[in-house]
């Protein structure tokens, strides 16, 4: 096991009408004026927008609506949330949403104290020193946004989807209702779902060794979701699935299976490409294609870890070789994407051929011409194989 240091000191609020809390949190965190973040409306159709202003103003916090925030955030609102806080003298920011609304609540909190351009942070030309706190409200298990310190945008020029990790980013406190979350389209439960297995993937697939205790609660961990998972799309309105969900969305993300170990984050860099090409694309959709195509390349090239977890996490039994055992895991990964109605390829979301040039290109452009250190040293050669498995 490697050494390492775990802090992770967001206060996790849970339960059913907790939202009521907001104001009341936000002044224990020194609140006085706050902007609110929020995406496309669903917080305003399903009246939790009302709710959170009327806890604030209970609390007597000036509060600023800041809305249309979409899903695969860009980088232009960011500038406009700046200039809002600027203006307006707000010391707190707190988006009511999902990953997207969080992660750019988190870009406005570092852009604001910083006088130069926030986008240099995220192309590592300079270091976050400061921001202004950031607390949520989730209305969606995916991102594990709520309990990351980290923020994926896009560059609307060049639409580069380019991700920032910064411990000044992560939630004071996050707010968590699982009877919030039942007002979701199924494909966007399921996205999540996807998201938040793939979090604990990005982890689990090391080459640490003697790190069975965190194994163990990755392999755990993605048991439940699958569990879980089932008895949402059976029954949307499963609250109790709903909330062990919620709680599996923030854990799988939160660094807790990380410690102790190299962390591959490949397959997610891979992604951000195919939702940073087509922001019409769901990163839960991207991942659901590009995760097995990633393990298959592996179960001929690199098979240990997958071989583990198709016997430990899909009882996929012990004979064969380990491509094989890897093989047989994989399919019934695809299985499992398959009841929650996954896409299957990068064809299916409308990708040709000739797109794999472009995703290689800006995946070595944006993560280096070799990136050696993780599971599998990615080259633009191996890089290509992923991508046209996933064709
Ligand atoms: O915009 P609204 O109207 O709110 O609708 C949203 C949006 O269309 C809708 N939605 C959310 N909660 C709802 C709801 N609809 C009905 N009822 C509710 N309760 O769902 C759609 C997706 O929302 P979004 O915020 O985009 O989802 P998610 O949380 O999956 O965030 C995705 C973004 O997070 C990034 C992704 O790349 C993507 O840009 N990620 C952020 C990470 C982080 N900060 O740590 C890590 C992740 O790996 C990921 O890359
Ligand atoms: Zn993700």
């Amino acid at each position: 096991m490697n050494n390492f240091t775990f802090f992770s000191p967001t206060k996790f609020v849970f339960g059913k009408g907790v939202e009521n809390k907001t104001g009341d949190l936000c002044k224990q965190f020194g609140a006085n004026k706050v902007l609110i973040v929020y995406g496309g409306g669903s917080v305003v159709r399903s009246g939790l927008l009302a709710r959170v202003e009327e806890s604030l103003k209970t609390a007597n916090i000036e509060y600023v609506e800041f809305g249309g925030i979409q899903p695969n955030p860009i980088d232009t609102k960011v500038y406009e949330g700046i200039e809002l806080v600027r203006k307006e003298n707000i010391d707190f920011i707190l988006p009511v949403g999902g990953g997207s609304a969080i992660d750019t609540a988190k870009a406005i909190a570092v852009g604001v104290p910083y006088e130069g351009d926030f986008w240099d942070f995220y192309l590592g030309k300079a270091k976050v020193k400061a921001a202004l706190p950031v607390a949520t409200v989730l209305t969606i298990p995916a991102a594990g946004s709520e309990g990351s310190g980290d923020s994926v945008i896009t560059k609307v020029d060049g639409m580069n989807k380019l991700g920032l990790g910064s411990e000044l980013m992560r939630p004071k406190f996050s707010i968590m209702n699982p009877e919030l979350t039942m007002t979701l389209p199924a494909n966007q439960t399921a996205y999540g779902i996807v998201d938040m297995m793939a979090h604990i993937f990005e982890r689990y697939f090391t080459n640490t060794k003697n790190v069975e205790v965190t194994d163990r609660v990755a392999e755990g961990l993605l048991i439940a979701i699958m569990n879980e998972a089932k008895k949402v799309v059976a029954n949307p309105q499963d609250y109790e699935a709903r909330a062990n969900i919620m709680w599996s969305g923030t854990i799988a993300h939160n660094g807790l299976c990380g410690v102790g170990r190299a962390e591959d984050w490949m397959t997610h860099c891979m992604e951000h490409e195919v939702s940073g090409l087509n922001d019409k694309i769901a990163h839960g959709a991207g991942l659901a294609v590009i995760f097995p195509a990633w393990m298959t390349f592996m179960a001929k090239n690199h098979p240990y870890k997958v071989a583990q977890m198709a016997e430990r996490i899909f009882n996929v039994e012990h004979v064969g070789s380990d491509e094989e055992i890897a093989l047989k895991g994989i399919a019934k990964l695809r299985e499992f994407f398959a009841i929650l109605n996954m896409p299957k390829s990068l064809s299916e979301l409308g990708f040709v051929k000739s797109d794999i040039d472009t995703l290689v290109r800006k995946f070595h452009q944006n993560n280096g011409e070799k990136i050696e250190g993780v599971y599998y040293t990615m080259t633009p050669e191996v890089t290509r194989a992923i991508y046209e498995i996933a064709l």
